[in-house]
């Protein structure tokens, strides 16, 4: 059987957010954002071992507000993250070893769940790289300067990735290797995998796999929560 890490990511300062604090540690349901990322990849067979990437000056309050508190499993690891999420997500690689197959998720993420997760790592073992994702609902568009709409692009053909992002752990850590040398900002991992020819094959995520990104989110993350976990 393959070794399947995670590593979670909570180094961000969640600007867009504008909560004061990192909105990973923002309470839903009396718990922080990042104890149900946390926990769906702790209670899951599939995941070995987890590493969370968080904000140096934060690192110790993760592990005693977080890990220690509600005695998540599996955190072998916390380690510091960089300045953009790229170099989070390299710290977080550079952390791991012996590791078959990696699932890089956002912190922000508190509802991807086991079906997301084994889907995942099936489809990287298979093909090398695997996103989640949604189809669009919005109808899509360029925009140009002075605000008018440029062009509208083909909606069937359009996908709004989320994570985890999975891939063969040597796969990624390669690449990341070699995303360093250059002097170029990915929003994702998909694009870091995609920027040296390889692959990366869409499944279905969900919409209620949301990332917690404005202070909208949070309503919408608490209604889901009163849905789906409790
Ligand atoms: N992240 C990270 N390290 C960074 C930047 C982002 O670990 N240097 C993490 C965030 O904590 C988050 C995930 O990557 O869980 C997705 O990023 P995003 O939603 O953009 O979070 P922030 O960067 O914190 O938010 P913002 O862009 O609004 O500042
Ligand atoms: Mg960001």
């Amino acid at each position: 059987m393959s070794k399947n890490c995670a590593i979670i990511l909570a180094a961000g300062k969640g600007a867009r957010m504008k909560a004061g604090i990192n909105k990973q540690y923002i309470e839903i349901g009396n718990k922080p954002v990042l104890y149900y990322t946390l926990k769906a990849f702790a209670d899951s067979e599939l995941i070995q071992e987890i590493i969370i990437v968080a904000a140096r000056s934060e690192i110790e309050y993760c592990r005693k507000e977080v890990v220690e508190k509600y005695q998540i499993d599996k955190v072998s690891k916390i380690v510091e993250g960089g300045r953009e999420r790229q170099d989070s997500v390299a710290n977080g690689l550079e952390a791991l070893n012996e590791c078959d197959i990696v699932l890089i998720h956002d912190g922000a993420r508190p509802f991807v769940n086991e079906r997301i997760i084994e889907e995942g790592i099936k489809y990287a073992d298979k093909y090398g790289a695997s996103a989640c994702g949604v189809k669009p609902k919005d109808t899509i568009k360029i925009k140009g300067k002075e605000g008018f709409s440029k062009e509208t692009l083909k909606r069937d053909e359009l996908f709004c990735v989320q994570t985890p992002q999975i891939f063969q752990y040597e796969l990624i850590l390669n690449c990341h290797k070699k995303l360093k040398k250059e002097n170029i900002s990915v929003t994702d991992d998909t694009m870091v995998a995609e920027r040296y020819g390889y692959k990366v094959y869409l499944y279905e995520g969900g919409y209620n796999n949301i990332k917690i990104t404005t202070p909208e989110d949070l309503v919408i993350c608490r209604g889901l929560l009163d849905k789906l976990l409790t």
